[in-house]
């Protein structure tokens, strides 16, 4: 058991998934010796964090070696179009030289919106590749972990923000109680911070445990959030569902405890203590559905093998490293993995060794199955693969349950 990192209180182990390699850690040549962890997720009963019982260095996971870019799907980039609207619509219209702070800007994918509307923003990104990426879409960046000596630096140069976000990022840092000391140095007393995270409640009920890896070192809910934002001085004041990743939440917070709150903060909280959320018996069955659904895939993929069939995997995400490493799946029952990020081809999947080919290689490809990965871009890539299913190829999929369709 391990203490909480929010809160200091004892943690109870919810799966232990074994050693793992890092999510991103896409490798050029097949390594004699891997870098492992132990992936262990658990929770806190007191302040009600998911969160991973140990983690990896962050220079470890975020370097000049970084795969993952943001700007490869068009449902994505869609979505920061919309992220960045939400901000000039409804966020800083009508305030007098607002100033956007993002955390984890990584190539710029929202913060471009901003800066083409000459709107003063400031792009946070440790990675020095996915930095350089954001500058040449013109995004003002500095290469930094955000804490609050970074916010003081910001602070120095720049002055107050209106708006502190982030998506996919909170939830990558071990130390988040230096990210809301950061906000109170940062924020203005009426700026809002808000950002998006998968969000635990559709992991749990979706049982898309595959969102467990070293990068995401906590699993939010309103239930945590709002304990975590009360340490701090703050509140949650709203909290807005979002498609992407599986079922992501958008949390709002601003400083102080008495801002007007939506009932959407009352009423998802309530959604999550019926799940039993604020306990530890509310993840006990999560455990056993990981297990099942990866018996039940690994069976499936060692049956369609069996039957002479070749099966390639659609996108070399992230998460399908907890997935192909936990269900060992490996280049024996998939032939390579398919992917449209060039730092990604011609490199192997971390820990399981499977080759990853670019997209075009898969379009001259005839193959039969397709295990797909990136199954949070489900409906985008079925849209783009009319012609694979046309001539009766199959994709595999699998939470909640497996199927073939
Ligand atoms: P992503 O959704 O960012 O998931 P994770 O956070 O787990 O890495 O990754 C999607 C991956 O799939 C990314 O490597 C790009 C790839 N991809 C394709 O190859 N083709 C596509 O059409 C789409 C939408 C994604």
């Amino acid at each position: 058991m391990r203490k909480c990192k929010i809160c200091g209180n004892l943690v109870k182990t919810i799966v232990n998934f074994g050693k793992m390699p890092l999510a991103n850690g896409f490798v050029r040549d097949i390594p004699k010796d891997e870098f492992k962890f132990p992936l262990i997720v658990g929770f806190c009963p007191v302040c009600y964090m998911v969160q991973l019982e140990e983690t990896v260095k962050p220079n470890q996971m975020f370097n000049e070696n970084y795969a993952f870019i943001s700007s490869t799907s068009n449902a994505m980039a869609k979505h920061f179009e919309e992220y960045a609207n939400h901000i000039m619509r409804d966020i800083i219209k009508g305030k007098k030289n607002p100033f956007v702070v993002e955390l984890g800007s990584n190539d710029g994918i929202m913060l471009k919106h901003i800066a083409k509307n000459n709107i003063m923003h400031l792009g946070v990104e440790p990675s020095h590749n996915v930095a350089e990426l954001a500058r040449a879409n013109g995004v003002n960046t500095i290469e930094a972990f955000f804490n609050k000596e970074t916010a003081e630096i910001i602070l120095n140069k720049y002055g107050k923000a209106d708006v502190i976000c982030g998506a996919n990022v909170m939830c990558h840092i071990e130390n988040i109680n230096s990210v809301y000391e950061g906000v109170n140095v940062l924020l203005k007393d009426d700026g809002v911070l808000f950002f998006e995270d998968p969000y635990i409640y559709d992991i749990v009920l979706k049982n898309s445990f595959d969102q467990i890896y070293d990068e995401h070192v906590f699993y939010f809910s309103g239930l945590s959030i709002s304990q975590l934002a009360k340490r701090h001085g703050m509140q949650l004041i709203d909290m807005k569902h979002q498609e992407v990743h599986g079922g992501s939440m958008r949390y709002y917070i601003k400083k102080g405890f008495v801002n007007k709150q939506s009932k959407e903060v009352d009423n998802y909280i309530e959604k999550e203590k019926k799940l039993n959320m604020d306990k530890y018996e509310g993840y006990v069955k999560f455990k056993d559905n990981v297990k099942n659904v990866c018996k039940d895939l690994k069976n499936l993929l060692v049956k369609i093998k069996k039957e002479g069939n070749r099966i390639v995997g659609y996108g070399a995400t992230s998460k399908s490293t907890t997935l192909l490493n936990y269900a060992k799946i490996g280049p024996d029952l998939i032939d390579y993995i398919c992917d449209i990020t060039p730092t990604k081809i011609n490199k192997y999947t971390p820990g399981t060794y499977i080759p990853i080919k670019s997209y075009e290689h898969f379009v001259k490809d005839n193959v039969s199955y397709v295990l797909l990965l990136a199954w949070n871009h489900k409906e985008e890539i079925l849209k783009k693969e009319t012609r694979f299913r046309e001539r009766g190829g199959k994709f595999i999929t699998f939470f909640p349950k497996v199927i073939v369709e």
